[in-house]
């Protein structure tokens, strides 16, 4: 039992009535006093009741590092970076909301001000969607594709007619006009996959959908977002859906969410298994709670959701996104090229009949080819030698297709695990490459 005044005054100021902003002083005091270990059981209880607060995860980060345990450290510190980055949003999607209540390890209702940290910077969130709470953070936790256009349209979605119609149907149809959808019986809500090979544009897609709704989509990153809370992710989880409930009709966005959808038999560890329960339940009973919420994700093997996920009112439809076709490698190109010295007329309808197979992501890579002769022959000719058709076919031979190798795993699982033909769609793209 401590004798120092001033963890008395705190831990009965606590008592009596706990915030994050007496976790914080007692942590730092604690910290400052020699005593690690306690500081950071503070801090990381103030961060279970501010979980997107600065000070604290800097706390939390010092606290971890000065008692040994850097792996913690590392993970506050990333946080803290993650959460005040160029891309973060302005209300962290973890904060919760003053009307958003989150009951306490007691089981309680915390009336605390949840020490909102009003970052005023424009986040990418508010730029590409319209709405606060859009994370863009890569698997390492970097923001990620700060390069892209800032806000994507379906009109910057090259071919993909009918997914987008589907899309239409499914999502855009009831947010736009749920009033229309309840006078026919029609609940809003329910969730859909979209799978493929990699770089073809199901990330592209969703944020084009984010573009056309707005606000009403919220994006997670969850990989990091998930696992460097420590033990919190299931709560992060629930307050992620109680947002979403308050804000409905909403889009939630979970991408690669094999991250946290994986089947739980191939789970090793309790925490992930936990993760995969309290998202099923989270999902439940969307007929009732989650009315308005629609529950959108993208993933390269959908195979490995656990199957508990693709039951009704869960993520039940699954949507193909295949390899781009010709009017979409087009726009591919037109968008990777973006300022470049192109020729004039250049025909990028003839580069992209000849790319058949590409993603996104070799088209990419043929652009930056492309553009690495014709610097190279700039600096040779000392006179600017701008991107053309010669240059772009010479590139396009060194870059090899990269969709197939998905195709042939994906093969075995369209072939073998086509229950009431929920892979017919990559069946018939199959056939029309000659794999089925
Ligand atoms: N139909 C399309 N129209 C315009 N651009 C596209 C299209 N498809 C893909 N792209 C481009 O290709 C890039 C890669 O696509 P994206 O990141 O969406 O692929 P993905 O399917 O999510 O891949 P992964 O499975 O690796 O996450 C996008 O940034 C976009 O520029
Ligand atoms: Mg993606």
């Amino acid at each position: 039992m401590t004798s120092d005044p001033v963890v008395l005054a705190l831990r009965a100021a606590i008592a009596a009535n706990d915030s994050a902003e007496l976790r914080a002083a007692l942590g730092e005091h604690l910290l400052g006093s020699g005593a690690p270990r306690e500081a950071l059981d503070e801090l990381e209880a103030g961060l279970r009741l501010a979980p997107g607060s600065g000070p604290l995860l800097d706390g939390a980060a010092r606290a971890a590092e000065a008692a040994g345990d850097p792996g913690r450290a590392a993970a506050y510190r990333l946080a803290a970076k993650a959460l005040a980055g160029p891309l973060s949003p302005a209300t962290p999607l973890s904060t919760p909301s003053p009307a958003v209540r989150v009951p306490d390890a007691r089981g309680d209702v915390d009336e605390e001000d949840e020490d909102e940290d009003d970052d005023e910077t424009p986040s990418r969130g508010e730029r590409l969607a319209g709405g606060p709470n859009l994370r863009l953070l890569s698997s390492d936790g970097e923001p990620i594709e700060d390069d892209a256009p800032p806000s994507v349209a379906f009109a910057d979605v090259g071919g993909m007619d009918e997914l987008k119609a589907r899309l239409e149907r499914s999502f855009l149809g009831p947010l736009r006009d749920p009033e229309t959808y309840r006078r026919f019986g029609k609940k809003i809500g329910g969730g859909m996959v979209l799978y493929g090979p990699p770089g073809c544009g199901k990330t592209f897609l969703a944020r084009a959908l984010a573009g056309e709704i707005g606000a009403r989509f919220t994006e997670v990153g969850l990989s990091q977002v998930l696992d460097m809370w420590f033990g919190e992710s299931e709560r992060r989880l629930h307050e992620l859906f109680e947002n979403a409930r308050r804000r409905a009709p909403t889009v939630l966005f979970f991408d690669e969410v094999d991250a946290l959808g994986q089947r739980r038999s191939q789970l090793r560890g309790t925490a992930g298994r936990n993760l995969v329960n309290q998202l099923l339940s989270e999902m439940d009973g969307f007929a009732s709670r989650n009315e308005g919420v629609f529950f959108l994700a993208a993933t390269n093997h959908p195979w490995d959701l656990d199957p508990a996920l693709r039951r009704p009112g869960r993520f039940d439809r699954l949507a193909f996104v295949p390899p781009p076709d010709a009017e979409a490698r087009q726009r591919i190109l037109e968008l990777k090229l973006g300022e470049r010295p192109v020729a004039g007329g250049t025909d990028l309808a003839r580069v992209a009949r000849m790319t058949d197979g590409f993603s996104g992501a070799d088209l990419s890579a043929l652009v930056e080819a492309a553009t690495e002769l014709a610097i190279e022959a700039t600096r040779k000719r000392k006179a600017e030698q701008p991107i053309d058709d010669a240059l772009l076919a010479r590139a396009a031979k060194d870059v090899k297709p990269s969709t197939r190798a998905w195709f042939e795993v994906a093969r075995n699982h369209a072939i073998y695990a086509n229950e009431g033909g929920a892979y017919d769609d990559l069946l018939e793209h199959l056939e029309a490459i000659k794999l089925a």
